[in-house]
């Protein structure tokens, strides 16, 4: 089985200086199975024109590939077809909830929760909205641990909440928040639930009418996508009462001299032309991992980051964060006492294993833990144990590089 899943990665076939290439960065972007590669190359090959454009039969058959890949990114999600909009990433997902949403409905006196778990992409687009409106940014913060404890939950989220934005899977300590407790409390208070799924769609099966949250958005080329392509979910009501976010061709109903009125759900919210080669790699790649099946990715990672965990936690100077306990889905962040995460990645990489070093795009969250940088190794569904081992190999000449002798 294991062999069956990486021999479909051609970049993993790769060596790197004559070593087996390791990848451990799949938090930053996964690598793409040859189906995802082949759709995209046959999208470009047999249907490319400009979607929802020409009435010839090829414009025609670009429409109904980008058309497609919509509906079965929201089988995916269990969702109606018109409650997902196509994004260049999470990123842009986020940003369009906060400035659409945000600088509608918010105003003075008015807060906005986050965790201090959050990804910047789920950070700034919200410090931003809240100084244009003048509501306030709170934060919940977990444990040294990285848990967010109910007693957080409960005493943050008060009426004065109108919006809780968080992260389901922390990016750099893998660990799955209570989604089913932070929902339950805001909608008690009348709040809306924004969830990054960013780190979670690779791995979570995602279920929008189970989440209960109010908006969703992830990146297709953290789940074995291509670049460039991601998606919004939010509840139909809330989209369709909100005002576009970029404004141009295709998303519009007509245009007079001074103004103009919306396309309805989804192409109010896709001007311009969409990236239809993504969104069919896209679909490509949910129906790859639907074809392995949700319970088996989530053995696999599982099997092999408890395995990293263990191993890790058995190397001499090396300093896991977070807690193996509760959920936990793809990342563990370290540091090698004495050695700068950036010197160990490095270090790494002269033995072709790769791990992504530095502040993870989440600074107070370091700052929270009382860091300014670390290194994370992160796992997908083709990563083995023989990939932490190489790992835990490597780790291991790290302070005699650097002079330690031990
Ligand atoms: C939790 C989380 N949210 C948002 C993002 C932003 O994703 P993208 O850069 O694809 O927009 C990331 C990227 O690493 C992430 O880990």
């Amino acid at each position: 089985m294991t062999d069956e899943i990486v021999k479909q990665f051609p970049l993993l076939q790769r060596q790197q200086d004559g070593k087996r290439l390791v990848y451990l960065d799949s938090a930053a972007t996964t690598q793409r199975p040859q189906t995802v590669l082949d759709a995209v190359r046959d999208f470009y090959e047999q249907n490319n024109a400009n979607p929802h454009r020409g009435v010839y039969a090829l414009g025609e058959r670009a429409t109904a590939a980008y058309e497609d890949a919509r509906t079965e990114v929201a089988s995916f999600l269990n969702a109606p077809r018109e409650e997902v909009i196509f994004t260049r990433n999470a990123t842009e997902t986020l940003n369009l909830i906060a400035y659409s949403w945000g600088l509608q409905n918010l105003k003075a006196g008015d807060k906005v929760a986050v965790t201090i778990l959050e990804h910047h992409s789920n950070l700034i687009p919200w410090q931003q909205v809240c100084r244009a409106t003048g509501a306030q940014l709170i934060f919940l913060y977990t444990g040294p641990d990285g848990l967010l404890s109910d007693r957080e939950i409960e005493q943050k989220i008060t009426k004065e909440v109108k919006l809780v934005a968080f992260t389901h899977v922390s990016n750099v300590l893998g660990m799955v928040t209570p989604v089913e407790k932070i929902t339950a409390r805001a909608h008690e208070v009348g709040a809306l639930c924004v969830l990054d799924c960013a780190q979670s769609a690779p791995h979570l099966r995602l279920d929008v009418a189970k989440l209960g949250v109010d908006f969703l958005a992830f990146s297709g080329h953290k789940l074995y996508a291509p670049l460039g392509i991601g998606v919004l979910w939010g509840r139909k009501e809330l989209l369709e009462a909100m005002p576009p976010f970029l404004t141009g061709g295709d998303m519009i109903e007509s245009v007079r001299e001074q103004d103009a009125t919306w396309a309805p759900l989804p192409e109010k919210f896709e001007a311009g032309t969409q990236n239809a080669g993504g969104a069919v790699g896209l679909a490509a790649a949910i129906r790859w991992m639907q074809g392995i099946g949700f319970d088996t990715i989530a053995r696999r990672e599982q099997v092999v980051y408890r395995y990293a965990w263990q191993a890790l936690s058995h190397v001499p100077h090396v300093k896991l964060y977070g807690t193996p306990s509760g959920e936990h889905a793809g990342a563990i962040a370290f540091n090698v006492e004495g050695a700068h995460p950036h010197d160990v990645a490095s270090i790494l990489d002269a033995d072709a294993v790769c791990v992504r070093a530095g502040h993870h795009c989440a600074q107070p969250l370091l700052h929270h833990l009382g860091m300014t940088a670390c290194c994370r190794a992160s796992f997908a569904v083709y990563n083995t144990c023989a990939d932490v081992d190489a790992l835990v190999e490597s780790l291991q000449k790290v302070r005699k590089w650097l002079g330690y002798g031990a």
